[in-house]
C-alpha cells in the first residue's frame, strides 16, 4: 500500500480536541536552578522570566487560548525582604519591557491577586496593561501575584456576604455558580491542565477551588529549563487522560 487516505491516518495525541483550553502553571525551581550553578537566587528568577516569555510563545503556537501563571504567592512575602523586593522589581520591569510586544501579538493580560500590598506604581502599571490589552483575543495570559486560593475564596465569601447583608442576594441562592462568579478567575474557564515544575507535588495554595477536576502534571525540570519539549510532554500526558467528571469510562466513551 503506497499511501493512506487522510481519513484513515491515526490522529496524533496532540489533536485540537485533546488539547487543554486552559493551562495553569506553578513555576517552581528558580532558586534551585541558580544554586545548582553557584549563582544567586536572583539569577534563577531572571532566567525564569525568559522561560515565561518562551512559554507564552509556545502556548500561542499551539493554539492554547488560556495560560495562568503563579508568579508570587500570598506566602512568598515570608521570603527575605531583598528577594521579595527583587521579585516585585522583576514584575515591574517585565511588564514595562514586554507589554507592547504582547499587545502586538493580540495577547490579553490579566493580573489576579490581592494587589493592594504592592507599590502604587506597579498597581498602575498593571491597570494600564489590562486596559491596553482588554480587547485582545489571541491568547489570555493571567499572572497570579500575591495570590492564594484561600485568599480568593475568602474575598469571594466576603463579597457574597455583603450582597446578602444588602439584601440583593438571598442566602439560599448561594451556590457553586455564584461562588465561581465572585472568584478572581470568574472571567476564565476552569483549568484543564495544571503543570508544576521543580519536583514538588503540592498545590501551595494556588487555585484551590478551580483545580477540582484539572489534570495534574508534575515534572522535576526546574522552571528556567522548561521549554517547548517539556510543554509537549505535558500536552501528551493530558491527551492520554480520560476525563470522567464522576462518570464511568463506559459513559464517557460510549463503549459498553
Ligand atoms: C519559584 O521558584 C519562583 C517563586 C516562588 C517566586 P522558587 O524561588 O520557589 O525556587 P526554589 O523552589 O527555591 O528552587
Ligand atoms: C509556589 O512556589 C509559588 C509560586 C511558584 C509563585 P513556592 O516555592 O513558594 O512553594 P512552596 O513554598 O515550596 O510550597
Ligand atoms: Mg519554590
Amino acid at each position: 500500500m503506497l499511501a493512506q487516505s487522510k481519513q484513515t491516518v491515526s490522529r496524533s495525541p496532540r489533536d485540537e480536541d485533546k488539547r487543554p483550553q486552559h493551562i495553569a502553571v506553578i513555576m517552581d525551581g528558580n532558586g534551585r536552578w541558580a544554586r545548582q550553578r553557584g549563582l544567586p537566587r536572583v539569577a534563577g528568577h531572571r532566567r525564569g522570566v525568559e522561560a515565561v516569555k518562551k512559554m507564552v510563545g509556545d502556548c500561542g503556537e499551539r493554539n492554547i487560548p488560556y495560560l495562568t501563571l503563579f508568579a508570587f504567592s500570598s506566602e512568598n512575602w515570608n521570603r527575605p525582604s531583598t528577594e521579595v523586593k527583587l521579585l516585585i522589581e522583576l514584575l515591574y520591569s517585565t511588564l514595562e519591557n514586554e507589554l507592547l510586544k504582547m499587545h502586538e501579538h493580540a495577547i490579553r493580560l490579566r493580573v489576579i491577586g490581592d494587589l493592594g500590598r504592592f507599590p502604587k506604581r506597579l498597581q498602575k502599571k498593571i491597570a494600564d496593561a489590562e486596559a491596553l490589552t482588554k480587547d485582545n483575543t489571541a491568547l489570555n495570559v493571567t499572572i497570579a501575584i500575591n495570590y492564594g486560593g484561600r485568599w480568593d475564596m475568602t474575598q469571594a465569601c466576603q463579597s457574597i456576604a455583603k450582597e446578602v447583608e444588602r439584601g440583593t442576594v438571598q442566602a439560599d441562592a448561594v451556590d457553586a455558580e455564584l461562588i465561581e462568579n465572585h472568584l478572581a478567575t470568574s472571567d476564565l474557564p476552569e483549568p484543564d491542565l495544571f503543570i508544576r515544575t521543580g519536583g514538588e507535588k503540592r498545590i501551595s495554595n494556588f487555585l484551590l477551588w478551580q483545580l477540582a477536576y484539572t489534570e495534574l502534571f508534575f515534572t522535576d525540570v526546574y522552571w528556567p529549563d522548561f521549554d517547548g519539549d517539556c510543554l509537549d510532554q505535558a500536552l501528551d500526558y493530558f491527551a492520554g487522560r480520560e476525563r470522567r467528571f464522576g462518570q464511568t469510562s463506559e459513559q464517557v466513551t460510549g463503549v459498553a
